[in-house]
């Protein structure tokens, strides 16, 4: 019951399918039987709300419930790194054991989904394996196996569960293949998606390039905003809107800022390049945009010290911990080496984020200030880093920074202000903005 297991489970429910859910954790399944979600995602508290009312979801007592009482069981699982980046896979795993001992028990037919990123060749090599040991069943006759990567983001992961651009469904054989398409054919029934069918590694391998590449577009336009910054005159956001207009490039995904976060992009890029070199290949390309994104935190440290000089001392404001805006998910977020360079430089650190303050406690401890309010937050400052875009940031007034700080400096490391604006009456830069031309 994770982000990828609870939306698509609410989202079944809420189409009007029984949804028999197995979460190991018995705080967060407990958690959930009340109808709180664990994690902070617009629209989800009212419709888990809803489908436990109304029984469409239920947390089984047992995950042999879960499988023997239901048609289609999707894998869910986390697939977090090794320390060497590779993936890791003793969840997908333990679900697989799991699964291929309920199957053992089971007389009619069912298909399994892997919907949890895996690498290619793992629904084959390690899901099928395991599950034919567990059951003593043949994948195929028996039961079907489908892979069928999750394309949704966090903070629209509804949105995008519901409205999907495309449906990938990677299948063992057709007919475990045509099953997943005819239950998701009457989910869309009204907007059908495109549906690509394919192999098992194929669907593994869709996700990891659609991932990797979103990541590319982010540190390609990151490398553009570094050299903007360095020619009078120039904006890298200007450079990406009129990229955005050409149609082979498309508008997405080129906003340049202090790096992409969270719990997919850096791990999947990481997984990606392990696996390329596991086949012998070395993916250089993929090594420079996690280079590019592991510098582009600290680049903000570097703005800060060029409006204000020596940090030592300085007190910080920082408006945004979460790794993007509308959720309170601290993974990767660019906050943490930035906050941490920030300490190693000797400046004090005080914190606002409107509701991944929590998790970020437990990240700093008491290491940094924890505001209130942007306003408190802003108090007394030095300079203001902005690191996550929430729309609350983006109401401020160069007023509100000047009536608050003790030296109002601010380093946009979202592009959320009009740097014509702000500049006039404050100390301000920002990515991807190079100085003013003479
Ligand atoms: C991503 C994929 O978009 C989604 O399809 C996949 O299923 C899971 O991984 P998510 O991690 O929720 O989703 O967030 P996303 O909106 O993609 O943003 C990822 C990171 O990239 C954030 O830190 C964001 O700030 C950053 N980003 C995004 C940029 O720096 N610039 C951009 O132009 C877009």
């Amino acid at each position: 019951m994770g982000y990828v297991g609870l939306c698509t489970a609410v989202a079944l429910a809420n189409k009007g399918y029984t949804v028999l859910a197995s979460e190991n954790n018995t705080g967060k399944a407990a958690q959930i039987r009340q109808g709180i979600p664990p994690f902070h995602e617009p629209g989800l508290e009212p419709l888990l709300n809803k489908v436990i009312k109304n029984n469409r979801l239920e947390i089984a007592n047992q995950t042999e419930d879960a499988i023997l009482e239901t048609d289609i069981t999707f894998i869910t699982v986390g697939t977090p790194s090794n320390p060497d980046g590779s993936i890791n896979l003793q969840h997908i795993d333990s679900a697989s054991s799991d699964i291929g001992k309920a199957l053992a028990k089971k007389h009619t037919y069912s298909i399994v989904v892997v919907k949890s990123t895996v690498v290619p060749g793992t629904t084959q090599n390690n899901v099928k394996k395991t599950m034919e040991e567990c059951s003593k069943k043949n994948c195929g006759p028996d039961f079907g196996l489908c892979m069928n990567p999750e394309f949704l983001r966090q903070g629209s992961a509804l949105n995008d569960t519901l409205n999907p651009d495309r449906i990938v469904i990677g299948s063992h054989d057709t007919k475990s293949g045509d099953l997943l398409e005819n239950l998701y054919r009457a989910i869309y029934s009204k907007k059908q998606p495109t549906y690509v069918r394919t192999t098992l590694s194929t669907a593994e391998l869709i996700k990891y390039a659609s991932n990797s590449f979103l990541a590319t577009k982010i540190s390609f336009i990151n490398m553009i905003a570094n050299m903007c910054e360095r020619i009078p005159g120039a904006d890298s956001k200007t450079v990406a809107q009129a990229m955005g207009l050409d149609k082979r490039i498309g508008p997405l995904f080129l906003d340049s800022g202090l790096g992409y976060g969270g719990s997919c992009f850096p791990k999947d890029t990481k997984a990606l390049i392990a696996c390329s070199k596991k086949l012998e290949y070395n993916p250089q390309l993929l090594d420079s945009v996690e280079e590019i994104n592991k510098a582009q935190p600290l680049r903000a440290i570097e703005l800060c010290r060029e409006l204000i000089g020596n940090l030592k001392g300085k007190r910080i404001a920082i408006l945004g911990l979460a790794f993007k805006p509308n959720t309170d998910d601290m993974r990767e977020a660019r906050a943490i080496p930035l906050i941490n360079g920030l300490a190693d430089e000797g400046a004090e650190v005080s914190s606002y984020d409107p509701v991944a303050m929590p998790a970020a406690k437990k990240i700093f401890d008491y290491r940094i200030e924890y505001a209130a309010s942007a306003m408190e937050c802003l108090r007394n400052a030095d300079c203001c880093v902005i690191v996550t875009e929430w729309d609350e940031f983006k109401q401020l007034k160069p007023e509100h920074f000047i009536s608050e700080m003790r030296n109002p400096a601010i380093v946009d490391g979202r592009r959320i202000y009009d740097p014509i604006e702000y500049g006039k009456k404050i100390k301000f830069r920002a990515i991807g903005l190079g100085p003013r031309e003479k």
